[in-house]
């Protein structure tokens, strides 16, 4: 292990397997050699601005031209300004006059097993009649939008249509509470809402419209409401101010032609979870988006016409909006979309319907990955998943562990890993192996992506050494980047913009090392600092989840009088039964892993991990945990950590 210099955080995993291409995916691939991509990133690098100017004249339909590629004053950045763009019109008109309306754009399979196949002329038809639904509803330029709806094709549908007119979309992930629903509303100005009567999760019924009326009394803003049948669960419709979807398209026209909207117009709000509590709606605009989407889809996913690609993110996050919708429908891909849970009607959901519609590209999270280990291998070998090509993660880093099952199961020790790191603020994939090329490494997200140019700080702001953690930063603009907090400008400036002047601050922390690969550290937040040494979360719990009996782990610091910090654990386990024996066992694991410093002081088994509703374990709440009076030997509370999780979130 090295030893950390001031303010940096000691690098303590030892990751050394090396997953090169095979030489058949390379050759095959968009990108297929070191040479060509070190072509593209020296380009990206000396001309930054030739650069994207050049990809958003090619990749983008301008109706009127871009005067400049970038403006910057201070922290504020436009792309491509003076220029007029739809993203509608870029993701649907373009392919239909590329001559590709008759490929299919999304096939959707609902929970109980209904499907719907639209192609792209198809969609096209259905999200103008929508666009012509919300104009006959006052519905204009910069208005908002909020969006509560399962993950149906009309979900995908209702984002397109607001795109095409200029309204902005704040997409509402369908758990979240009225209250949650109420404050995104009030805060964004919505002034239309779009729901369904229910929808279909582990085979019941979550009534939506419920929620949505209750949201509605608190949402002064909102005066009408859009209500698509889903579910066929009773719902009451409020005369004056509910629709029926179905009844609004039966009357609306075919034609609407996509309204030319500045470069620089809000595409859309999205709200996440800020460290004090209060959400943010980070903002994105239209232009600079919708290049920074379509063009990592491509680099990274290697996108080819005939893949059935699948990313199993709903469309309430950054990933539904970036690889479900906007980014894969510009290329003129085919998405596969589906409602429901991974595991209804049973543990082998997913890998039945890769077999059955032979999809060939999967883009999930570490949380499903590390929940389908938990289930048992059974559920993934009844099934022929050799359609597949090409695996991603993305959302929280990968244990290796559960990267080298990813690759043996699922990939079948032939598809290529892409461990994507970015966020909702990057707008789409920031770092990243690109599959044609890149040797990949368990646990890291590789290097940056064309135009990418991230710097890692200690606390006086000094690049660290490699093999040393510090925050991360990105030190170039990109199209992709947010655009600021909705209604909140001052704190955009404080929170990505003020610690670090000029660079764009991600809080997250990661090391390089000395291949230049990145390896993301977990929150800044989230360091554990024993006796003077930081440690990060993630390598903790990676060592933990390398011994066989465990499913999931997470780590925490909590207050110790002697070494300021002492690492507390919580554990799920798999195969086996909490005792004290598997508690000591556990500790020696660690001690072999990484050393006696990492041993954790205390650890706790639990039936499941308290998680966001996006799958992130939610460390803050366990180091309230931690920290409180239960003693270390008690496990008996524990049951109840899923329920805090819920009223936690709930009070969100
Ligand atoms: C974490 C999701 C490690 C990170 C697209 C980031 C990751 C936050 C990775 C953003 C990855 C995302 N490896 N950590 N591949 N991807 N993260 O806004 O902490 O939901 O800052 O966007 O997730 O989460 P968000």
């Amino acid at each position: 292990m090295s030893q950390p210099e001031t303010g940096q955080i000691a690098n303590v995993m030892q990751e050394e397997r090396l997953f090169p291409p095979s030489e058949e995916f390379s050759a095959a691939a968009r990108i297929g050699s070191r040479e060509q991509y070190d072509a593209l990133c020296e380009r990206a690098k000396q001309d930054p601005e030739g650069f994207w100017g050049e990809l958003g004249q090619q990749e983008l339909h301008w109706f009127e031209p871009f005067t400049k590629v970038l403006e910057q004053q201070g922290s504020d950045f436009s792309w491509f300004p003076g220029g007029k763009t739809n993203v509608c019109y870029n993701c649907l008109d373009a392919n239909i006059e590329a001559g590709n309306g008759d490929r299919t754009a999304i096939i959707w399979e609902g929970e109980p097993g209904d499907t719907r196949t639209l192609t792209y002329l198809g969609l096209h038809r259905e999200v103008c009649k929508f666009a012509n639904v919300l104009k006959s509803l006052g519905v204009g330029v910069g208005d908002v939008v909020s969006i509560y709806m399962p993950m149906t094709p009309e979900l995908a549908i209702a984002m397109l249509a607001c795109a095409r007119i200029g309204a902005i979309h704040s997409v509402i992930f369908a758990g979240f509470s009225a209250g949650a629903i109420a404050d995104r509303n009030n805060d964004a100005k919505a002034v239309v809402q779009l729901t369904s009567d229910g929808l279909f999760r582990r085979g019941k019924v979550l009534p939506l419209k419920e929620t949505v009326d209750e949201a509605l009394e608190q949402s002064a803003t909102v005066g009408k409401c859009i209500v698509l049948r889903r579910a066929e669960n009773e719902v009451s419709m409020t005369p004056g101010r509910d629709f029926w979807w179905h009844e609004l398209m039966a009357e609306a026209a075919e034609d609407c032609p996509a309204e030319p909207l500045d470069s620089e117009a809000d595409l859309f709000i999205l709200y996440t979870s800020g460290s004090t509590g209060k959400p943010k709606g980070i903002r994105h605009a239209a232009a600079g988006y919708n290049l920074w989407t379509k063009m990592t889809f491509q680099w990274v996913f290697d996108w080819r016409p005939d893949d059935l690609y699948w990313c199993t993110a709903d469309c309430g996050w950054i990933t539904g909006h970036s690889y479900i919708v906007y980014g894969p429908l510009s290329c003129g891909a085919t998405v596969f979309m589906y409602e429901g849970a991974p595991n209804h009607p049973a543990p082998d959901r997913f890998w039945e319907m890769i077999e059955r519609h032979k999809l060939t590209i999967l883009y999930t999270a570490p949380t499903a990955i590390r929940a389908f280990i938990k289930w048992g291998d059974e559920h993934v070998d009844k099934h022929d998943l050799s359609s597949l090509r090409l695996l991603g993660t993305v959302g929280e880093g990968i244990n290796p562990e559960a990267w080298i099952w990813y690759h043996e199961k699922i990939g079948n020790k032939k598809c290529p890993i892409v461990d994507t790191w970015w966020q909702t603020e990057t707008g789409g994939i920031m770092m990243s192996p690109l599959p044609g090329v890149t040797a990949t490494k368990p646990g890291s997200c590789t290097t940056a992506l064309p135009g990418v140019v991230p710097v890692i700080l200690d606390e006086s702001l000094m690049p660290v050494s490699p093999g040393q953690g510090g925050m991360l930063c990105i030190d170039k603009p990109w199209p992709g980047m947010l655009r600021g907090i909705w209604g909140d400008h001052d704190r955009y400036l404080d929170q990505y913009w003020a610690k670090v002047p000029g660079k764009y601050l991600t809080g997250d922390n990661a090391r390089i090392d000395q291949d230049g690969y990145y390896w993301i550290m977990g929150r800044i937040d989230d360091v554990i600092n024993v006796s003077g040494h930081r440690l990060s979360t993630i390598e903790v719990e990676s060592a933990i989840v390398s011994h066989d009996s465990v499913a999931e782990a997470a780590a925490v610091g909590r207050p110790d009088d002697l070494k300021g910090q002492a690492i507390a654990v919580f554990v799920s386990v798999k195969g086996a039964e909490p005792s004290e024996e598997l508690r000591q066992e556990l500790k020696q694991h660690v001690r072999k892993e990484i050393g006696a410093l990492a041993v954790p002081d205390d650890i706790r088994f639990t039936d499941a991990l308290p998680k966001t509703r996006s799958g992130k374990i939610m460390r803050r709440l366990l180091r309230d945990i931690a920290a409180g009076k239960e003693t270390a030997g008690d496990t008996s509370t524990l049951e109840d950590l899923s329920v805090l999780a819920k009223l936690q979130s709930n009070q969100e």
